[in-house]
């Protein structure tokens, strides 16, 4: 029997559309459906992606949708990054109820269509909506995640590299938490070619990088007037491969807890597997005090969030 592997990707916009390149040119599926609510608008996207194919040689076949929920049937994974982008000045936060009904109403439609999926989210507030997907669906907490941790984490590891002079492929990370300012990047963890980072740069220059990764969103924001696409589009195809071909890839995402760390009814990221059925395994580092009482500031950040949708009628 041969498997067709198929991935819907909700929102056709900066992110969603990138993110449908990464999947085509890296063949990472058979088939990419774009589904967007805005008239020929994800047709549009498709078509160009497609049109690539013989320039970039690869032979996935990337479709357009317009709110039609029947071309997604049978999708493997869904990438949802429908939603509106933060401007300057508007925190994550802001765009909760907006994001929070078009999160809810994605999940519902695609369900029925693709009872079987892994579902990806990408739309802001990052944590609480991947909250909202979970509720909305209904399903295991495996097959719910968010993606953050792998953009912040390629950020902070993106930083490193400039400031070392080294390959990004060589460094190696780990960072925790909520997708904001509170996110806990670990110094310890992190590695140069195997070598920890503290053995070859300094203190001061290492806590730089590392505010610097807590506000990489915000930078971007800065310069282009609004969020970023390339590496998010990118960090959630990656996610997307590591499920597709049951790599069993370790990597920071958002999940539901259930008393690790100590946190427990909340989806914030940690390390974890990723593989064919989703969430394979919730990894638990052995966090010193100050590791642990930063994941507690940031698990608390995100309550605040949620419990905010939850009060509200969404
Ligand atoms: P965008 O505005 O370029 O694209 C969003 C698309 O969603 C638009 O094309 C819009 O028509 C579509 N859309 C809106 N409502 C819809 C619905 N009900 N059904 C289907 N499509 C719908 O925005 P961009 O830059 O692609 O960002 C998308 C989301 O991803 C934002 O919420 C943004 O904040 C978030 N984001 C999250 C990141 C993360 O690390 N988790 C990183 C970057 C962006
Ligand atoms: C980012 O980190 C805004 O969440 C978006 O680029």
């Amino acid at each position: 029997m041969i498997n067709r592997t198929k991935v819907t990707v909700v929102g056709a916009g900066n992110v969603g559309a990138t993110c449908a390149d990464v999947l085509a040119t890296r063949e990472v599926c058979n088939e990419v459906v774009l589904l967007d609510i805005k008239e020929g608008f994800a047709e549009g996207k498709a078509l160009d992606i497609w049109e690539t194919s013989p320039v970039n040689s690869y032979d996935t076949r990337t479709v357009g949708s317009t709110n039609d929920y029947a071309k997604t049937a049978g999708s493997d994974v869904v990438v949802i990054t429908s939603g509106l982008p933060r401007k300057p000045g508007m925190s994550r936060d802001d765009l909760i109820a907006t994001n929070a009904g078009i999160v809810k109403s994605v999940t519902e439609q695609i369900l029925p269509h693709s009872p079987e999926a892994i579902i990806v989210i990408v739309s802001n507030p990052l944590d609480v909506m991947t909250y909202q997907a979970w509720k909305s669906a209904g399903l295991p907490d495996h097959r719910v995640m968010g993606m953050a941790g792998v953009l912040d984490t390629a950020r902070y590891r993106a930083f490193l590299a400039e400031a070392l002079n080294v390959s990004p492929k060589d460094i190696q990370a780990v960072l925790m938490g909520g997708h904001g300012d509170t996110m806990v990047p670990l110094p310890r963890y992190t590695t140069v070619g195997g070598i920890p980072v503290t053995e070859l740069i300094d203190a001061d220059a290492l806590n730089a990088i590392v505010n610097r990764t807590k506000k990489g969103g915000g930078e971007i924001v800065q310069l282009l007037g609004t969020s970023a696409w390339y590496a998010p589009g990118a960090a959630a195809a990656q996610m997307v491969e590591a499920i597709v071909k049951d790599q069993k890839r370790i990597f920071p995402c958002c999940v539901r807890l259930t008393g690790q760390y100590g946190l427990s009814d909340l989806h914030i990221g940690v390390p974890v597997k990723l593989g064919a059925k989703g969430v394979e395994e919730i990894i638990e580092l052995d966090l010193n005090t100050e590791e642990m009482a930063m994941l507690h500031e940031s698990a608390k950040a995100v309550k605040e969030v949620a419990e905010v949708l939850d009060g509200m009628a969404v």
